[in-house]
């Protein structure tokens, strides 16, 4: 995220290219699982820790798209979109690590897209 937020800041929009990919192609439910092993993960969390999980993974490749269309205000755009997520999932499912983030009023929209509910769960 570092490097991704560096090279927009920087207008290096081969780097954002390649660091957005780079972020969604090391998404956990994205790495070389088994169908089966896919299915038990999914099982083992919540839905709304999916949901977020999803968006996230849909930003990473929006960046990506972004740095390849040398698009900088859609890269700051979705650069915010994808920090509003890591928010999301920690003050919901972190918090005993990241206490600071306990009891925080964050907007209903932040990890998620406004249609999210229907596409949740059917991602491949
Ligand atoms: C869908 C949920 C989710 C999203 C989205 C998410 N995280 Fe996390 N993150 C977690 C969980 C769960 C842990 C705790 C893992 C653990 O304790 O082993 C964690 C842990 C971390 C840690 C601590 C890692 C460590 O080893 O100490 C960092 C740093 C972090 N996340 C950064 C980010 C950043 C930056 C983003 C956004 C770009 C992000 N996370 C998005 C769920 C999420």
């Amino acid at each position: 995220m570092q490097a991704a937020y560096s090279a927009i800041v920087q207008g290096n929009h081969g780097a954002v290219a390649q660091k957005g990919q780079a972020i969604h192609d090391s998404f956990i439910l994205e790495q070389s699982l088994t169908e089966q092993d896919r299915r038990d993960l999914k099982a083992a969390v919540p839905q709304k820790f999916l949901q977020i999980d999803q968006r996230f993974h849909r930003l990473a490749a929006a960046l990506a798209q972004a740095g390849r269309q040398k698009n900088t205000r859609e890269q700051v755009d979705v650069f915010n979109r994808m920090t509003e997520s890591c928010v999301a999932c920690h003050s919901r499912y972190v918090t005993d690590r990241f206490d600071g983030l306990q009891d925080q009023s964050l907007p209903q929209g932040w990890g998620h897209d406004a249609d999210s509910e229907d596409r949740a769960l059917t991602h491949d």
